[in-house]
């Protein structure tokens, strides 16, 4: 297991994650299709490869697609549509399919694509590819038809939906996109498996939205950190297979440090350690290395957390979310709703207080789901050591 800090990991990097796997493939064996809730740096992305992996040694076919780059519905389709090629599948229908895609994009040339995935497919005959969404519906039946077991993963979904919607017809499209995919699952169910994961909740871009019935039929699947034994196991894998053991004593102290033990987290404190210069992990070189962690150059790995409120929310909404996360970073044990709220009112006693309380409430439950807060004992707290320190020494 090598010691990668950033990109998703796979093979002999991937530290082994059973339970959430078996976990994983009891829903899918029970025709479950799968939103994966969980924040970024959780390990998304890793265990889903790894699931792909899986299941490709259970016969099954499996799809891995990124849409974040996506810009619309057609991309999106020209990415499915090459990835389900990748996976060996029924590559006539989807050639067809393929080259008819090209061409509407080629009609379109730099022009959006407003009608989305209604999107006429030009001179076509076949009543099954006069739409961008019949073009595509026409492959899935084939695929249906096979009877071979189909894992489709879509990673950061929510992006693409949130790209969409700052388009030409954005809002309808999208509302038109969600309705039409779970279409495509209801009618395409007995073999063909879907898990989507992002790292924007992708519950809460449809709550806000009033789409909720377009993803009901996907049931959550929670991921969380590491167990705290996981954890200890999880060092002492990194610390071995990378020349600089990690004694008991240190590894505890790590954990507890870190608060939170994400696989991430772990990777960034250990790379901490070497990048530090430490020789052996004791406790005066892991002083050295939290400080060194905690250092400007360093702490800008946690910036993506902050520019997200900003694409997230409503000027208003990332506004006040940046007061909450600025006023609980200056406390450890927390803060109750109501110590915050105070201390807004006394900051901007303009305001109206049933307002911020409403507003604090629903922003709480997204700061919670989205993994920088925690509640415990009715208090509101950072989820990690490293983001509150983050958000002490970087005040937006
Ligand atoms: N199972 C794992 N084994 C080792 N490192 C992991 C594992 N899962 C996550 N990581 C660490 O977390 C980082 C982010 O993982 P990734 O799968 O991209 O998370 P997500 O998709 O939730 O953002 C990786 O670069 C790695 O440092
Ligand atoms: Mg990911």
């Amino acid at each position: 297991m090598r010691n990668i800090t950033g990109s998703p990991v796979e093979n002999e990097d991937f530290f082994d994650r059973p339970q959430e796997l078996a976990r994983l493939q009891r829903e899918l064996s029970n025709a479950a299709n799968l939103r994966i809730n969980a924040p970024r740096r959780v390990g998304k992305t890793s265990l889903v490869l790894r699931l792909c992996e899986v299941c490709m040694t259970q016969s099954w076919a499996a799809v891995y697609l990124n849409v974040e780059d996506s810009a619309d519905e057609l991309s999106f389709a020209e990415k499915l549509l090459d990835g389900l090629h990748h996976a060996g599948l029924h590559p006539d229908s989807i050639s067809r399919c393929a080259v008819l895609f090209r061409i509407a994009r080629q009609a379109l040339g730099g022009l959006k694509v407003g009608a989305g995935i209604d999107l006429e497919m030009g001179e076509v005959d076949d009543p099954d590819h006069s739409t961008l969404g019949r073009a595509l519906e026409s492959v899935f039946r084939k695929i249906e038809a096979d009877k071979r077991r189909v894992l489709i993963v879509i990673d950061e979904m929510p992006e693409l939906l949130l790209a969409m919607t700052h388009q030409e017809q954005g809002q309808q499209r999208v509302r038109r996109f969600l309705h039409w995919l779970r279409a495509l699952r209801q009618t395409y169910r007995h073999h063909i498996r879907w898990v989507f994961l992002g790292s924007i909740g992708l519950e809460g871009f449809v709550e806000e939205r009033n789409l909720g019935k377009t993803i009901n039929d996907l049931t959550p699947f929670i991921l969380d950190a590491l167990s705290p034994q996981e954890a200890d196991a999880f060092l002492e894998k990194l610390g071995a297979d990378n020349n600089l053991n990690l004694p008991p004593k240190i590894r505890t102290e790590i954990i507890r440090r870190v608060g939170w033990p994400l696989p991430h987290h772990l990777q960034v404190v250990f790379h901490a350690l070497v990048d530090s210069g430490a020789i052996v992990a004791d406790s005066t070189s892991l002083e050295k290395a939290f400080t060194w962690l905690l250092r400007p150059e360093n702490l800008s790995q946690f910036d993506t957390w902050r520019q997200r409120l900003e694409e997230q929310f409503s000027p208003p909404d990332a506004a006040l979310a940046k007061t909450m996360l600025s006023l609980l970073a200056r406390h450890t044990e927390g803060r109750t709703r109501d110590q915050l709220l105070h201390a807004i009112m006394a900051a901007q006693p303009q305001s109206e207080a049933s307002r911020i309380d409403d507003q604090l409430g629903r922003l709480a439950i997204i700061l919670q789901r989205d993994g920088y807060l925690m509640e415990s004992g009715g208090s509101l707290a950072f989820r990690s050591f490293l983001l509150r320190e983050y958000w002490l020494r970087r005040r937006p």
